[in-house]
């Protein structure tokens, strides 16, 4: 049985072919060349003592002398802590959060702010707001029946 391709279908195999060999190679390349890691699940932490004996046992919000600030926060049912993050616009801003029961989702909506909190690790980012604004908190992986009620705020301030 012999197989018939057309040949546009045999060009875009090929093309595909080589796309695919590219973003493999490109992967490999930088993960070789740049030590590229995934952005969290790093840092490991004891969830059964995070509210007592860690960083996080005190959430917060520390900013620096150039504007930039570090969330240092915690994701927990049903809640943020802190529930209301004040930060600077135009100033990057690194978050370092963790969860002492369940998984959470911690999306700052409408910018690129959105990752999972998953107990046992730190979920480290730093994004730049480009915009002031009210920004909505929320949980965006099911944690429990008080899911939906779990949200806060982001305030992105202009510098006084
Ligand atoms: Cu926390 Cu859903």
């Amino acid at each position: 049985m012999s197989m018939k391709v057309d040949s546009y279908e045999r060009a875009w195999l090929i093309i595909a072919s080589f796309m695919i060999s590219g973003f493999v190679g490109a992967i490999l390349y930088t993960a070789g060349k740049h030590a590229v890691v995934p952005p969290s699940g790093i840092e490991t932490i004891d969830p059964t003592t995070v509210r007592i004996n860690s960083d996080f046992a005190r959430p917060r919000v520390v900013r620096a002398a150039d504007g930039s600030s570090q969330v240092i926060g915690i994701s927990e049912m049903f809640r943020f802590e802190p529930s209301t993050i004040r930060v600077l616009v135009g100033k990057p801003v690194t978050f370092r959060l963790t969860s002492p029961d369940v998984v959470h989702g911690f999306q700052v909506v409408g910018t690129n702010a959105n990752v999972m909190v998953i107990p046992g690790y730190v979920s480290t980012f730093t994004v730049t707001f480009p915009r002031t604004g009210e920004y909505l908190l929320v949980c965006n992986e099911y944690c429990g029946l008080s899911h939906h009620l779990m949200a806060g705020k982001v305030i992105v301030e202009e510098a006084s």
